[in-house]
């Protein structure tokens, strides 16, 4: 259970001490199954998982993937290219469809904000959000704490810099209000078309500059350009946006000296980012798809919780 509810929508509403409580379990997954050299629990043992994707995606989908075989479940892939969507049928019919078969969890992305809801009134399995629209991405959030946790030792008094396209990104908002309910500090910057004027009322500190933003930060956050949201034009080029936005070793070393370097990826080399620091000592991108096992390992087993 997540709170008083059977599914994980988004961190908005996941009070701070199961955040914890994932973070902690993720923990104890990753030294006792997966650093181990079998590499296999039996915590979902007769659980079936089924991971169903309206959206492209890498890391989300084979993670949480590899997280419930890990855990012994019975997994069935749907992506909505291939399914009965394409002959029109709705989420809320596809969703019933699917709960039918009587499956455990089900794991959602979808490009509309709020498609999850729907699906979560519509299951009586468990629903995870994998990234709904521009709204939430909750388990990238939680990977990204895990992370910085597991390289700082804490969130708590955190200076963390989040910099790029934040209007549409669904992992701003989980991380915003994730690292917020941890008592990090948390700075957003990048063009002023990208940066939503609410942002401020999320306990976020907006500044202009990229450079003050990631000033003496302990962690910064680079985010991808959610092309595939934006309808308008939101700055004149992409070799526009890399000089002015991007983050390289000349703007990341107004940092913290021992600060790191996170992306939820993909990334786009040369335009959030240059190859340089995206492979240099200071990134944990690598890390981070790393953890995301864990935390989906964990995630799953706290939907199973019922009562
Ligand atoms: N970070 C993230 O959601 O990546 P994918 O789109 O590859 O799942």
């Amino acid at each position: 259970m997540f709170g008083k509810c059977k599914d994980l929508l988004g961190i908005r509403f996941l009070p701070a001490c199961e955040i914890t409580e994932i973070l902690e379990q993720a923990e104890y997954f990753k030294r006792t199954v997966l650093l181990t050299d079998s590499k296999k629990t039996n915590v979902l043992s007769g659980k079936n998982v089924n991971i169903l994707f309206y959206e492209n995606s890498t890391r989300t989908r084979t993670s949480f993937e590899m997280a419930a075989k890990i855990m012994g479940a019975s997994v069935c892939c749907t992506a909505a290219s291939s399914s009965s969507v394409k002959k029109g049928e709705s989420l809320v019919d596809t969703v019933k469809t699917l709960d039918s078969m009587g499956p455990d969890i089900i794991i959602i992305r979808h490009g509309m904000s709020g498609a999850v809801n729907l699906a979560a009134e519509a299951a009586s399995a468990s629903v995870i959000n994998a990234g709904d629209g521009m709204c939430e991405h909750p388990t990238q959030a939680l990977l990204d704490a895990f992370t910085i946790k597991e390289v700082k030792g804490t969130l708590s008094g955190l200076k963390v810099a989040i910099v790029g396209d934040i209007a549409f990104s669904r992992v701003a908002r989980s991380n915003i209000w994730l690292l917020r309910k941890m008592g990090a500090e948390v700075f957003v910057s990048g063009p002023s078309t990208l940066i939503p004027p609410f942002i401020e009322d999320m306990g976020a500190v907006s500044v202009r500059s990229v450079r003050e933003a990631v000033t003496g930060a302990d962690v910064v956050i680079a985010l991808r350009i959610q092309v595939e949201r934006q309808k308008d034009c939101f700055f004149p080029s992409l070799h526009e946006y890399a000089s002015f936005f991007g983050l390289n070793d000349e703007v990341f070393s107004y940092a913290d000296k021992e600060a790191v370097l996170l992306h939820p990826g993909p990334v786009n080399r040369g335009v959030e980012l240059t190859s340089s620091l995206a492979d240099s000592c200071r990134s944990c991108i690598n890390l981070q798809i790393t953890n995301g096992v864990a935390v989906r390992m964990a995630v799953m087993q706290k939907a199973l919780i019922r009562g």
